[in-house]
């Protein structure tokens, strides 16, 4: 059973570009997950936790030029929350590389848990701005 299904009641921002860019980043954690407590070869399970930081890295820069190229106000709380992630998930990342840590269900619920906190409290917030 996937970790996370995108809703439109759960998730949707009502911009475009972040709710398609929400979608892949949930099938991405899906793919990993999958992977991670199905027994998946270390190598495989590294490729996809790099596929998905990757992508979310992207995904942040994405939403933070947008919120700059309107003068988001929430712009700066907005960057610390994103900020925070990318140095949870670098650790991470270190971690499983060096063979010191692993992908386990704790990972995903952890990464499913600010999603489902960071997307209804700080991206939606964005919608009539970006939209504007
Ligand atoms: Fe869609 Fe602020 O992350």
């Amino acid at each position: 059973m996937a970790l996370i299904t995108w809703t439109a009641e759960q998730y949707a921002t009502n911009v475009a570009f972040a709710d398609d860019e929400h979608k892949i980043l949930f099938d991405k954690l899906n793919k990993l997950y999958d992977l991670a407590t199905g027994g998946a070869e270390r190598n495989e399970i590294g490729r996809a936790l790099d596929g998905l930081i990757d992508y979310v890295v992207e995904h942040f820069a994405h939403e933070e030029k947008e919120m700059q190229a309107k003068n988001y106000a929430g712009y700066v709380a907005h960057k610390a929350e994103h900020d925070a992630l990318v140095g949870i998930c670098a650790g991470l990342q270190a971690k499983f590389h060096a063979g010191e840590g692993d992908v386990t269900e704790d990972t995903g619920a952890l990464v499913k848990g600010w999603l489902d906190s960071h997307i209804p409290t700080f991206d939606k917030a964005y919608a009539d701005v970006l939209n504007s």
